[in-house]
């Protein structure tokens, strides 16, 4: 089987990538590096110890993809590329709403002018919105409360009609939890470009000396200790769940939305905790107010994931602290040093 990878040298990307290649596939990976580094391609390539197909350029231009798909003749792609920061798309919704959506219809306009009928998609948990029950299943009402997210809700629904329209095509839509941690080497792993968004990379940093404390935004939600609770889904368990998608698709035909996560919440605390005895280092934090948009629990009704896929999550919150921190104190600066 032939995989195109959009965004392939991405945090998701580069690991699905080395995940792909330990199983034989052929892949290409496609990035135009604007939230990544050539050096993880290079570092894959390292590590698998074997030469992959690459190209630069914007997935969104119809040329690059023609170019691409004549080369390389996928059966199907995974599609990771486009931009992922909530706050960034409350400020910029236009910017989002054309990378995402309108980079995902010419992708999937371009399957279809070369017959490829399977791909595989990143979606996201954030498309269920507040949660009217808890675990969030597949048939959880979707209702996202910012751009990004409703990005992602729009791109679900256009690949749901295409595949309607295609009898013997294949959706997958992924909608991941809370990814974190590294490959177990540390030489791959999340390297944000500016100050971090999300949890794992911001203790990380702090944890290395880059930034100064943590800031828990609220410790007054309904949860075991007032912290926000989160699914996180280790990177490495996440690369097999799109090595098993990617294989369903190939293999059916149809629709299919499933959650890949652990079933599990963990409090902000309790990943702090975790991650100092991982690191041995201490994260000072202070308590500041709740972060805008934020939900007090999240986390994945993941039986769907098992039934289709066969997929687990296998990694516990110790894999997912010992390997974040051996990537960073590994890279303390990331991919540029
Ligand atoms: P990332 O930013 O690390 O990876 C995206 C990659 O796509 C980058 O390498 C970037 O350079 C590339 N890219 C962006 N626009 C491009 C373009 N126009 N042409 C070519 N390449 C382009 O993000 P990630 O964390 O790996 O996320 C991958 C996907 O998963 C995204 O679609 C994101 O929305 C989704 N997702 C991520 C999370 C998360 O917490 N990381 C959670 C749910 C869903
Ligand atoms: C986790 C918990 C915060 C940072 C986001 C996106 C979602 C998806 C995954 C793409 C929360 C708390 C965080 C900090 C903190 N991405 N926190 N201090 O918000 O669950 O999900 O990433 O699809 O769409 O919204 O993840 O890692 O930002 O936060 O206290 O500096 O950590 O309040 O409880 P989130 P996160």
């Amino acid at each position: 089987m032939r995989v195109l990878l959009t965004g392939g040298a991405g945090y998701i990307g580069s690991h699905t990538l080395l995940k792909l290649l330990q199983d034989g596939i052929d892949v290409l990976a496609l990035d135009n590096f604007s939230n990544s580094s050539p050096e993880v391609l290079r570092r894959v390539q390292k590590l698998t110890n074997s030469s992959f197909a690459t190209h630069v350029g914007d997935y969104r231009a119809p040329d690059v993809l023609d170019e691409v798909f004549e080369k390389f003749r996928p059966d199907a792609v995974i599609h990771f590329a486009g931009l992922k920061a909530v706050g960034e798309s409350n400020e910029k919704p236009l910017t989002y709403y054309a990378q995402n959506v309108s980079g995902s219809i010419n992708l999937l306009d371009c399957m279809q002018r070369h017959g490829c009928q399977n791909i595989v998609f990143s979606s996201s948990a954030t498309v269920y919105g507040e949660a009217q029950y808890l675990p969030y299943d597949e048939d959880h009402p979707l209702n996202p409360t910012n751009p990004y997210g409703r990005t992602k809700y729009f791109i679900e629904e256009i690949i749901r009609d295409w595949i309607a329209s295609r009898p013997h095509a294949s959706a997958v839509l992924l909608r991941y939890f809370n990814p974190v941690g590294a490959d177990e080497s540390g030489n791959i792993g999340e390297d944000p470009r500016a100050i971090p968004n999300n949890l794992l990379p911001y203790i990380s940093q702090v944890a290395v000396g880059r930034l100064k404390e943590l800031s828990i935004f609220g410790n007054n939600y309904e949860t075991r200790d007032g912290t926000g609770e989160r699914d996180y889904i280790h990177i490495d368990d996440l690369a097999a769940a799109h090595l098993a998608a990617v294989k369903y698709a190939h293999e059916n035909h149809g629709c299919e939305a499933i959650n890949v996560g652990t079933g599990t919440g963990i409090t902000v605390l309790e990943m702090v905790k975790a991650f100092e005895e991982a690191s041995g280092r201490e994260i000072p934090f202070k308590i500041a107010e709740r972060r805008q948009g934020d939900v007090a629990r999240s986390f994945a009704e993941v039986s769907k994931a098992q039934r289709l896929l066969d997929w687990t999550a296998k990694r516990d919150l110790t894999d997912i602290c010992r390997t974040a921190w051996n990537w960073q104190s590994k890279n303390p600066s990331g991919f540029e040093h």
